[in-house]
């Protein structure tokens, strides 16, 4: 008896029943959002190369996507918009009628208050030099010019019918001239989803085609070197003091750590978004017949969830909802 261990663990593994009793995380669709790429002047959704099974969707095909997102209970969508022309100062990203307005008011008209619509708040789209802010006339990122226009984007967003406002771009003090501006267009009931530590990452790569960006270069000098960690809470807290109402980390795998140390130092809901790379990566193994692509797929919100996130950005919003 004595050379036997007293202690098994095993017991608590010997069937799924089992398993699914003692499960310390699980994922309902309700903490899932679907970001979704609405381009302008197409008719018919068109196929991203880099991301099998994700579509820059037409008006009409990102309506019936959003409905769908309903119907499944999730948490809500994200929206980007693909602007047919871009130009210095992203002036698409303000004009009501631009392709990620007309897609925020037609994505409400489709769920109301059932689901959360929610923007990108970004110029990175709607440039023609592909950075998230405008340039200064030495060709630099300008950090204080460029928030005037995030905060009219903002008001522009919740006029459109955003519930809440996802600024991505990196600028320093963007929470706090945003809820500014929102604010003062009583506009207090939207609110603003953090990007707060977003890394300067080679996993946004196939993002770059599905938004058709015509970036040259990087985004170094305003998204986080991978190598910080407490950058990354510094970011985070300055962001919750501006007035953020959900704080994100971004991408996700890469970046558990950072997930549990945010989740540690702040009682506001975290996110964090599983961005474009890892979904590819997973796609091009699983085509390949190399990894069981469901259970990748589960394995990997399971563990964004694990390591702390409440709420997981994600192109596989849908199908893993549908799996629950
Ligand atoms: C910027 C933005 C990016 C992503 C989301 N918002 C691109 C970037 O910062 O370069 C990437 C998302 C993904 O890779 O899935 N508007």
């Amino acid at each position: 008896m004595g050379d036997f261990p007293a202690d098994r663990p095993r017991r608590l593994r010997t069937s799924p029943a089992m398993r699914r009793l003692v499960r310390e995380t699980r994922t309902e669709p309700s903490q899932l959002v679907l970001p979704m790429f609405v381009a302008e002047g197409v008719d018919e959704p068109r196929p991203i190369t880099s991301m099998p099974g994700v579509v820059q969707h037409s008006r009409a095909s990102a309506r019936e996507a959003v409905a769908e997102a309903r119907d499944l209970g999730l948490g809500g969508v994200m929206l980007f918009g693909v602007p047919e022309r871009k130009d210095a100062t992203g002036s698409g990203a303000l004009d009501p009628d631009g392709i990620l307005n007309v897609a925020l008011s037609d994505a409400r008209e489709v769920v109301g208050d059932d689901l959360l619509v929610m923007a990108d708040l970004c110029l990175d789209e709607f440039t023609d030099h592909g950075h998230c802010g405008v340039l200064d006339d030495a060709g630099r990122v300008d950090n204080d010019a460029t928030l005037e226009i995030y905060a009219e984007m903002g008001v522009a967003q919740a006029r459109a019918g955003a519930h809440v406002v996802g600024p991505s771009g990196m600028m320093d003090g963007q929470v706090g001239r945003i809820r500014a501006a929102l604010d003062e267009a009583s506009r207090t009931d939207v609110a603003i989803l953090a990007y707060s530590a977003k890394y300067a990452s080679a996993f946004y790569g196939p993002f770059r085609e599905a938004v058709d960006s015509s970036l040259q270069g990087d985004r170094r000098t305003y998204q986080q070197d991978p190598g910080n960690a407490r950058e990354a809470l510094r970011e985070t807290l300055l962001d919750v003091a501006e007035g953020a109402d959900l704080v994100m980390v971004k991408p996700a795998l890469g970046y558990l750590d950072l997930i549990s140390l945010v989740r540690e130092h702040v009682q506001l809901p975290v996110a964090a978004y599983n961005v474009s790379g890892e979904y590819s990566m997973v796609e091009a193994a699983a085509e390949r017949g190399w990894i069981d692509r469901d259970r990748a797929i589960d394995e990997t919100i399971t563990s964004i969830r694990r390591a702390g996130a409440d709420v997981v950005l994600t192109y596989w919003a849908s199908e893993v909802a549908r799996r629950l």
